[in-house]
């Protein structure tokens, strides 16, 4: 099957400078390392204690739909994710006793960010000791697109239920554990229903004698028929199921077999499958676990130099300058705060204080000012034509200036304020989202409170 994306943005990404000369350029001693993952694997491990003693247990990570989230936007508290803390759970199995796999769906669109993050992530998945990773339709075009579909079998292991012509990619994976007592071969293979009939999935486990197994089977379409029919063959242990929430998610009864999983996305969580082999004759047994990649899980310095590459990468691409912009209604244009502040200086002043007036330099603290998915809410009408650009061409339109909420100024200070102000106005909550602002629910009077500008209805009668 031939997958084929639009090309155009990929064009001119690739004239800006291929990732790979950035990140050499950025930090050559890193780039070696990301070659000899190997090495960078085997180096994380020492975290591990106790390395010479047999595990009991093999545990299966299980990973998936990134969707472009390399790491929470750090906007408020309690957020989960980030593929820096990933390490900090991997790491506390040690690497002969766990299989870390993901499922796939890395980003979520073909933008030329997407396809940058793309390129990260894959690198992450690396620097992380992936062992096995699965490439879902979406990500094989992807990766054809940036040329990197050849290559990628380097840094991992990696299956498809799909067949590109061109490159040959395997549709399962095995590795062997040798426990405490018995050698357990885990065995995990992709498999779509729809080019493929449920009789071909019996081949794709074929059983290393002597061993026991344990078989899991990455559907990239999940439904009661097909999960009925994989059941009743009773070759199948563990049915991963394409996510439909953030939480990964036990869609079958805990003791039955498939044990059916979802494994969540935006990466807040890691899916473990604990694997105890059996004493005598019988199954392994196979229990659902998920871990919550909290914020205080440490962040491992060489995913977090990766992510100041992203970072550098989005900049050189210029992509906040470059992102597409419409017309205001009504030839309104943006006029910036300092246009205000003759006529409502104590609107100004007060303004001035408030949180929002540095919301540009919030970004620029943590190295985002040019990530236009971040500066969307930290400046003012990114969308627009004379809205915030850059802060060289537009820097009285950075941060959260007035007319975000009040609307584009043009009309109004040409009248001498008599034309009201007009929309686009934005909502407190077209910023405040649960996901950037998780106390602004419930709070919002103290929010409220917390930037007024405006005098008293009192006040201003005594000033006239
Ligand atoms: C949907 C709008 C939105 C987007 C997109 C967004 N932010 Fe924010 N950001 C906010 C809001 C709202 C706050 C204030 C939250 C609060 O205090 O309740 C905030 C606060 C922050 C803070 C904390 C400021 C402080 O002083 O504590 C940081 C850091 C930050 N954002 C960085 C980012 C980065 C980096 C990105 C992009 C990856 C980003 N933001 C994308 C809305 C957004
Ligand atoms: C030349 C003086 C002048 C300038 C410049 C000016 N205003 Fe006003 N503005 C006024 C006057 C006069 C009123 C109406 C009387 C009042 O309520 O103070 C007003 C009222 C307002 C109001 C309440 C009524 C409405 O339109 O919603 C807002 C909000 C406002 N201004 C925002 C702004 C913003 C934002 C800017 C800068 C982009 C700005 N003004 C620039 C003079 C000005
Ligand atoms: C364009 C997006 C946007 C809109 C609309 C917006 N905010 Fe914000 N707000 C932010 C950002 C970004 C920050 C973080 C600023 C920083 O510290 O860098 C913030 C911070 C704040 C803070 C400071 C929070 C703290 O922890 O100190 C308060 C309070 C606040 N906003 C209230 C409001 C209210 C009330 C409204 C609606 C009237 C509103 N905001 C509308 C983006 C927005
Ligand atoms: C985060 C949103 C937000 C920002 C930013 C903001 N305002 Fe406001 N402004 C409000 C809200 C909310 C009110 C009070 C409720 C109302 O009148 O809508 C208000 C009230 C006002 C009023 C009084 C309006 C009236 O009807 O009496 C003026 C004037 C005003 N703001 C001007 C400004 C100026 C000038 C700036 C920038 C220096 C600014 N505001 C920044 C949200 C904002």
């Amino acid at each position: 099957m031939k997958v084929n994306l639009p090309m155009p943005r990929l064009v001119t990404y690739m004239r800006i400078s291929t990732p790979l000369e950035i990140l050499v350029k950025a930090n050559k001693k890193f780039i070696i390392s990301l070659f000899l993952t190997g090495l960078t694997a085997a180096a994380s491990c020492t975290l591990v204690s106790k390395p010479t003693q047999k595990a009991d247990v093999v545990t299966v990570f299980l990973t998936g739909n990134e969707l472009g989230t390399m790491k929470p936007c750090g906007c408020s508290g309690g957020q989960l994710g980030g593929l820096d803390r990933r390490s900090a759970v991997f790491n506390s199995v040690p690497a002969k006793s766990r299989l870390i796999v993901d499922t796939g769906s890395f980003v979520e669109g073909d933008s030329e960010q997407d396809i940058i993050k793309f390129d990260i992530i894959i690198r992450a998945f690396s620097l992380l000791g992936y062992d096995l990773v699965n490439l879902t339709e979406k990500d094989i075009a992807t990766a054809e697109n940036l040329g990197l579909l050849d290559g990628i079998g380097s840094l991992f292991d990696v299956i498809s239920s799909l067949k590109p012509t061109d490159v040959n990619l395997a549709a399962k994976f095995t590795k062997k554990f040798s426990l405490k007592s018995e050698t357990v071969a885990v065995t995990v293979a992709a498999f779509d229903a729809e080019s493929a009939s449920i009789e071909q999935i019996g081949r794709l486990f074929t059983a290393p004698p002597g061993l026991q197994t344990v078989n899991i089977l990455i559907l990239n379409r999940c439904g009661p028929g097909i999960i009925n029919s994989i059941t009743k063959q009773a070759i199948v242990d563990c049915l991963v199921c394409p996510a439909e929430s953030d939480e990964p998610a036990l869609l079958s009864a805990p003791d039955k077999k498939p044990l059916v999983v979802s494994v969540g996305r935006f990466g807040r969580y890691i899916c473990n499958l604990q694997i105890k082999p059996a004493k005598d004759k019988g199954k392994p047994i196979l229990s659902f676990g998920l871990i919550p990649v909290e914020e205080d899980l440490p962040q491992d310095s060489s995913l977090l130099a990766l992510y100041e590459d992203y970072q550098q990468l989005v900049k050189e691409a210029n992509l906040l300058e470059r992102y597409p912009r419409f017309p205001l209604p009504d030839g309104l244009e943006y006029t910036g705060p300092e246009s205000c502040k003759g006529c409502h200086e104590y609107e100004y002043e007060k303004w001035s204080a408030t949180p929002h007036a540095a919301a540009y330099a919030t970004l620029k603290t943590v190295g985002s000012a040019f990530d236009p998915e971040c500066a969307v809410c930290h400046v003012v009408g990114m969308k627009y034509e004379s809205g915030f650009v850059s802060e060289q061409k537009s820097g009285d339109l950075k941060d959260v200036g007035c007319e975000i909420c009040h609307g584009p100024g043009s009309e109004h200070t040409k009248t001498l304020g008599t034309a009201k102000t007009t929309g686009p106005k934005l909502d407190c909550t077209d910023c405040h989202t649960p996901e950037t602002s998780g106390e602004y629910a419930g709070n919002e009077e103290l929010y409220f409170e917390k930037i007024t500008h405006w005098r008293e209805p009192k006040a201003a009668a005594d000033v006239k």
